[in-house]
């Protein structure tokens, strides 16, 4: 018989019926009972062996992480907790799984421990239930922008410029390391490399995209994207995948609404489409959760959380009331928010976000006009403040849990302001003639804004280490496969 999905057979009902079910073992009791997984589902199918009909060799060799193949007959479960299961008339072993020396026993692992196995730890529920929430947001990342009319471009990993001007990349360089060409003074001679020109991984595919949006209008780019940071945080990787809309004609609110759109159509399509996972990941959580003592629990389960997102609407507040709410909050005990402000002028910590969103908004927060030195060169000017400050068309998305989730802004679409700007923070224009382009024939009005993807399903997916939502995360020391 050709080969039934596990996710398929769960919800037949053809008794009576052959079939044939490829998959890896999970357990295997009392030499009788195999729950057997082959992805499509985190739930598994119960395989009943009748001890008599088989070779006690042959039943020695199913053992946890063996892939198996089996047909058998579909019927009634007698036992609890499943409908259907299949009758085994044949078995037979394609893969051994030595079960002294695999390392993902018939238990819950730590989080940590499946880190460091991680080239094995897609086996389990809980990578399981993380990645085909991660494959369906990315899904429905596409459907969202198609159905609206945009066109998906695909930016250049490998380029000369540095978009967000952070100095933060990854060189990419074709020099034999042993014959390095240098200048008379020593430096690097990157005119004679294969690009003729130090090139380096993207940090960032917006100036791109602001090309096609001044002719396409409405685009997005969905792609990997490369910090050279070093830091080992919950939030940062050095490789992470980012969607960055870009659209000509939108002001900062029209570009705070689609990101607001956005964000709450992708946490309903994983609610609507991504039913077993994410009830299988509330009830992980909810079991680690009674681990911690009462004061650190969360206050609402993992569903509870991603339908309070849907029913508010984000709070929109200036950089400048902000400080002002931090500077007014009553001075925590723990973390006295009211001195960690230098003032005006100082980029959030993640104390201060994580106190407005999560204490005294208790709501998404998207923080807007902040202070132009702590923002890219990019960014639209604002006339500066009755005090004399210069602030910028920003807007940060803040999350409950995760801080900062999207970055965007409205562009500085006039030509002298930009170049003006980009003298200030040292950029040299004669490098972004092409980018400077767009501000001189047919400027116009344009915003865009960055999500960070695994932040995203972070978010949704409850976990709380941004390795545990890539496949392969790239941070310092760690790219081994
Ligand atoms: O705020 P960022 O640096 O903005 C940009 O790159 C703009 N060019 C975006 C745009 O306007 N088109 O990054 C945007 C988002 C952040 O809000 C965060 O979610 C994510 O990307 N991000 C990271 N995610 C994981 N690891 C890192 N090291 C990240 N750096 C940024
Ligand atoms: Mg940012």
């Amino acid at each position: 018989a050709k080969r039934t999905r596990i996710k398929d057979l769960l919800v037949s009902s053809d008794f009576g019926k052959q079939v044939s079910v490829m998959g890896w073992v999970r357990t295997f009791r009392n030499n009788q009972f195999i729950a057997l997984n082959d992805g499509s589902t985190i739930n598994n199918i119960q395989a009943v062996v009748d001890l008599n009909s088989f070779d006690e060799s042959l039943l020695k060799r199913i053992t946890t992480g063996a892939a198996i193949s089996i047909n058998g007959e579909i019927v009634e479960s007698l036992g609890k907790g499943q409908r259907i299961e299949i009758k085994v008339n044949s078995l037979e072993i394609l893969g051994d799984s030595d079960a002294e020396k695999f390392p993902l026993q018939p238990k819950k692992h730590s989080l940590e421990f499946l880190r460091e196995i991680a080239h094995l730890r897609f086996r389990t529920n809980t990578f399981n239930a993380v990645f085909k929430i991660r494959h369906a947001l990315a899904y429905a990342v596409h459907k969202f922008f198609n159905d609206k009319g945009f066109v998906y471009m695909h930016t250049p990993i490998i380029t000369a410029s540095d978009a967000e001007g952070a100095g933060e990349m990854f060189r990419v360089s074709t020099f034999d390391p042993d014959h390095i060409p240098r200048n008379e003074d020593g430096t690097v001679n990157y005119k004679e490399d294969f690009f003729g020109k130090a090139t380096n991984l993207t940090v960032s595919g917006q100036l791109e995209g602001e090309l096609a949006a001044m002719a396409f209008g409405d685009i997005y780019t969905f792609g990997p994207t490369f910090r050279a940071e070093n830091s080992n945080t919950t939030r940062h990787l050095a490789e992470f995948w980012m969607i960055e809309p870009e659209m000509a004609f939108y002001d900062l609110n029209d570009n705070m609404d689609l990101a607001e759109e956005l964000l709450k159509y992708l946490i309903r399509y994983a609610i609507d489409n991504c039913g077993d996972e994410l009830e299988f990941l509330k009830n992980r959580l909810l079991e680690e959760d009674k681990q911690k003592p009462q004061t650190e629990r969360s206050e609402f389960d993992l569903l509870t959380k991603l339908n309070f997102c849907l029913e508010n609407n984000f709070e929109r507040i200036t950089y400048t009331e902000a400080v002002s709410i931090l500077k007014n909050s009553k001075p925590n005990q723990k973390k006295q928010f009211k001195y960690l402000i230098e003032g005006w002028g100082s980029d959030l910590q993640s104390e201060h976000e994580r106190y407005l969103v999560e204490k005294h908004f208790k709501k998404p927060v998207i923080l807007t006009d902040y202070p132009a030195d702590i923002k890219s060169f990019y960014m639209r000017m604002n006339e500066p403040d009755t005090e004399g400050r210069t602030t910028v068309r920003a807007m940060d998305i803040l999350f409950p849990g995760i801080g900062e989730i999207v970055g965007g802004s409205q562009r500085e679409e006039r030509l002298e302001k930009l170049e003006k700007r980009m003298e200030e923070m040292h950029i040299p224009a004669e490098d972004m003639s092409w980018y400077l382009d767009t501000r001189r024939f047919g400027s116009a009005p344009h915003a865009g804004f960055g999500l960070g993807f695994e932040r995203l399903v972070l978010f949704v997916t409850g976990m709380t280490n941004i390795r545990d939502v890539i496949p392969f995360p790239r941070t310092p020391k760690n790219a081994e496969f």
